[in-house]
């Protein structure tokens, strides 16, 4: 049985780094879920029928890291067909052996609920808007508005709203440098090894 590490949280919680770390340490695939809601939204037309025909090519364009494209994304987030259309690819991605980390909004509750990791990665609104307009170049004061916007979408919608699984260890990472957050995440991983 492959072993499933599933991430959640909103928007630069810094939830994508501490996947691809633990994937580097465990050696396990990595996937960011949101590349796919990325990449359809930013195909324009029908986002149904851009999820059923979502390719793994899709989700290289790096047009998809932008703020745009986020807003974008969260749009079409909330259309219960584009995430029916993105749970098989998701769910054999969780299945490769020796084990896989994916990251988003609804890993924890709805793709893998018996995923024996959970974790949910958290951080003020504050710190989240500073991480991402370092990121991005952007105004901090623009990036706040931008993700409490994005975060009220994703928390509001209907289906697979943003939210921790019950049994999830939530991780808060304002006060954290990324070695001390990957760390905490190492460890909650070896303790259910
Ligand atoms: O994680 P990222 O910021 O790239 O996600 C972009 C958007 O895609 C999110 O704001 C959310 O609306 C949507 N998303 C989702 N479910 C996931 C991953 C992302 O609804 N598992």
């Amino acid at each position: 049985m492959p072993f499933i590490i599933a991430i959640d949280g909103p928007a630069a919680s810094g939830k994508g780094t501490i996947a691809r770390a633990l994937a580097a340490h465990f050696g396990f695939h990595h996937l960011d879920t949101g590349l796919l809601y990325r990449a359809v939204g930013a195909k324009g037309g029908d986002p149904v029928a851009a999820a059923r025909t979502l390719e793994k090519t899709d989700l290289s364009r790096p047009d998809l890291r932008s703020a745009e494209a986020g807003q974008a994304a969260s749009r079409i987030a909330a259309i219960p067909e584009v995430r029916a259309a993105l749970l098989a690819f998701q769910h054999r991605f969780a299945g490769q052996e020796p084990g896989a980390v994916l990251d988003g909004r609804d890993i924890g509750t709805v793709i893998c609920p018996g995923a024996p990791v959970k974790l949910y990665v958290t951080a003020s609104d504050q710190v989240r808007a500073q991480r991402r307009a370092a990121e991005l170049g952007a105004d901090p004061v623009l990036m706040l508005a931008e993700l409490q916007e994005r975060d009220r979408r994703d928390r509001e919608r209907a289906t697979a709203p943003l939210r921790p699984a019950e049994d999830a260890v939530v991780l808060d990472t304002s006060n954290l440098t990324i070695t001390d957050a990957i760390a905490r995440a190492v460890a909650v991983v070896d303790r259910a090894r």
